[in-house]
């Protein structure tokens, strides 16, 4: 998503911002600006894609001035191009926004009538002008600043820039996340602290309805009818070390291979290996009294609880209500006063998922957020944060944040069966060593690498491709068909193995592969039969399973990829990477933009 940096500084800023939105690059983007004031004009530099393209812009066009405001845009209103990126400008007044402004259309004929012309197919040229016609009728640039934003509708976070002011930039978050960075004798805004790292770690976030003057050497916080309002200032543990890739292609690769370590980081954080139990801390609801959980999220967060709701059924004997977050907000859900509700997010800052999680703030139901950005917004505003600690995600396709959330949803479904008698102290220690030994079973599952490298040159070829799974293999089998969509472009479904003869199983071919992830479990002859349906109808199965599955799997396959023996309770935790690793490799070949791929934001702040 759209991503914004603000600096009023005392050295040239250009470089600086570009440098500062390369960190917001993971977001997502497709055009990308830059705006400065030097002596008193406004220049701006904007460019089609990539950022690459506005440093050669720079290059060639050097931009002066000591104060400026950059963007990378994700396009929502008109086509990424250069004439549709931010700043946007009207009259000395610049501007960049992440978000929609939903009354734009009544905006812009109002402002039209007023003789203002549009330049751009953007919602955001409305603010551009509602600033400068508040400036053309007297109003001083702050007060022009808040009257615009006072009509505004919407999810927003802006930065306003004027020529006539050196020393002022006007901030204003309602909805995405906004931050202000504190220097020494230069102030800052970003959309996150990643973005400020290398100026400072002294951040202040914004909250909804904030709106921020800030200047070289002080910022004052605002509420809409102009109140001062104090925000706690607090050090950010973002450091500029993050967006390394260190020795590999692309930070997916990268952070598939982080897994062991991280889930393990994970794990300890919640489990206390040496005696075998979830460990005892705070909980702002007691599992033993709760009569269901509610669990919401997008994306591969959702498919992450989904595969909690399995866990916390099966082994708490908990109800799990589950709804991706979009329709959750809507739908007017009846929350149960003796619930709890667990939002999953790995950026923090999904908007329907932080939109559910206000619906149930108002159910007045205690709240937990399975976070990986710890000063997000949802984390924030949870009653208690369960961190995953997966460390900074910077591939779109979540990889580490997934694995690293089932770890958390694992140990609390623990905690939850331990709680509510469903297990006993020996079924308790046993799930916890099963989940101890994770990251070593991960490291030989990345083992795998080479051969499922082969596989995926094989997959590239297809238009198509089926995923199969029953239980928490379901789940799993949406996320490898999600993953294999947004990062190779090919079309792909999950499905649950025993519904493929109430509908896929028409699309099966020999120009169909199948992948069927199915270990050695109870229920693993019943997806035998689902393999032999698919085989008899010339579908090509790659199968992922364990060696008593490949040894029972009576099935001729393309390829067998065998894991390696991992209890039924962590499987999911562990088939989950060579899911990944095919999504990745595919993509590779298909020779797509791994790491940002087309029309995909990391942080989706609008609805
Ligand atoms: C994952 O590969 C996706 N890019 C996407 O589905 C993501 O999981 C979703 O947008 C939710 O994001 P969040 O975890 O930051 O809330």
């Amino acid at each position: 998503m759209c991503g914004i940096v603000a600096i009023v500084g005392k050295s040239p800023v250009a470089p600086l911002i570009v440098d500062a939105l390369k960190r917001l690059e993971y977001r997502g983007y497709d055009s990308a600006g830059v705006a400065t004031v030097e002596h008193g004009k406004l220049g701006r530099r904007r460019a089609e894609g990539k950022l690459v393209n506005l440093d050669r812009r720079l290059k060639d066009e050097p931009l002066g001035g000591t104060i400026g405001i950059g963007h990378t845009r994700w396009a929502t209103h008109g086509v990424p191009n250069e004439t549709n990126a931010h700043p946007h400008f009207s009259d000395g007044v610049a501007i960049v926004h992440n978000g929609i402004i939903e009354n734009f259309a009544e905006l812009r004929d109002e402002l039209r009538r007023d003789g203002y012309e549009f330049t751009s197919q953007t919602d955001t040229e409305v603010v551009a002008h509602l600033v400068a016609r508040e400036l053309a009728q007297g109003a001083a640039p702050v007060d022009a600043a808040h009257n615009a934003l006072k009509r505004l509708q919407g999810a927003f976070a802006l930065a306003i820039m004027f020529s006539d002011d050196e020393d002022l930039i006007v901030g204003a978050r309602n909805g995405p996340p906004l931050a202000v960075g504190h220097g020494e004798g230069e102030m800052f805004l970003g959309s996150d602290a990643i973005a400020l790292a290398p100026f400072t770690n002294s951040i202040t976030y914004l909250e909804d309805g904030d709106w921020v003057v800030v200047r070289s050497n002080a910022m004052q916080i605002f509420d809409m009818d102009g109140n001062k309002v104090e925000r706690r200032r607090q050090q950010s543990l973002s450091t500029s070390f993050m967006v390394d890739k260190g020795n590999r292609r692309h930070f997916m690769e990268k952070e598939i291979h982080e897994q062991p370590e991280v889930i393990g980081h994970t794990l300890a954080h919640y489990l206390d290996f040496t005696k075998g139990a979830a460990r005892p801390f705070d909980l702002p609801f007691d599992f033993a009294s709760l009569d269901r959980i509610a669990i919401s999220a997008c994306g591969t967060a959702y498919l992450a609880g989904l595969i909690g709701k399995y866990w916390f059924e099966r082994y708490a004997r908990l109800p799990v209500d589950i709804d991706v977050a979009s329709e959750f907000r809507y739908r007017e859900i009846p929350i149960s006063k003796q619930s709890a509700a667990f939002f999953v997010s790995q950026s923090g800052e999904t908007a329907d998922t932080l939109a559910s999680l206000r619906y149930c703030r108002k159910a007045g139901v205690p709240i937990g957020a399975i976070v990986n950005v710890r000063e997000s917004t949802i984390a924030r505003e949870s009653d208690i944060v369960l961190p995953t600690l997966a460390g900074p995600e910077i591939g779109v396709a979540s990889t580490k944040a997934f694995t690293c959330q089932l770890s958390v949803l694992a140990a609390l479904a623990v905690r939850a069966a331990s709680a509510r008698g469903t297990i006993s102290p020996d079924q308790e220690r046993a799930m916890v060593r099963s989940l101890s030994e994770v990251p070593r079973f991960a490291t030989q599952a990345l083992k795998l690498e080479g051969q499922i490298e082969q596989v995926s040159r094989e997959l590239s070829h297809y238009r198509h491709v089926l995923y199969l799974g029953r239980d928490t293999n379901y789940p799993l089998a949406m996320e490898g068909a999600l993953k294999l969509k947004e990062i190779s472009y090919i079309h792909a479904e999950g499905y649950a193995a025993g519904e493929l003869k109430h509908g896929p199983i028409a699309l099966i071919d020999e120009q169909m592969p199948v992948i069927v992830i199915a270990p050695h479990d109870r229920i693993f002859e019943k997806t035998v039969s689902n393999m032999q349906e698919v085989a008899a109808r010339g579908g090509k199965i790659i199968l992922i399973t364990d060696r008593k599955g490949a040894a029972n799997a009576t099935v001729k396959t393309l390829e067998t990829i065998i894991l390696p023996d991992v209890p039924e309770f962590v499987a999911p935790i562990v088939y989950a990477l060579p899911i990944q690793m095919l999504a990745y490799y595919t993509a590779v070949f298909m020779g797509t933009d791994v790491d940002q791929p087309r029309n995909l934001a990391k942080s989706v702040t609008v609805e």
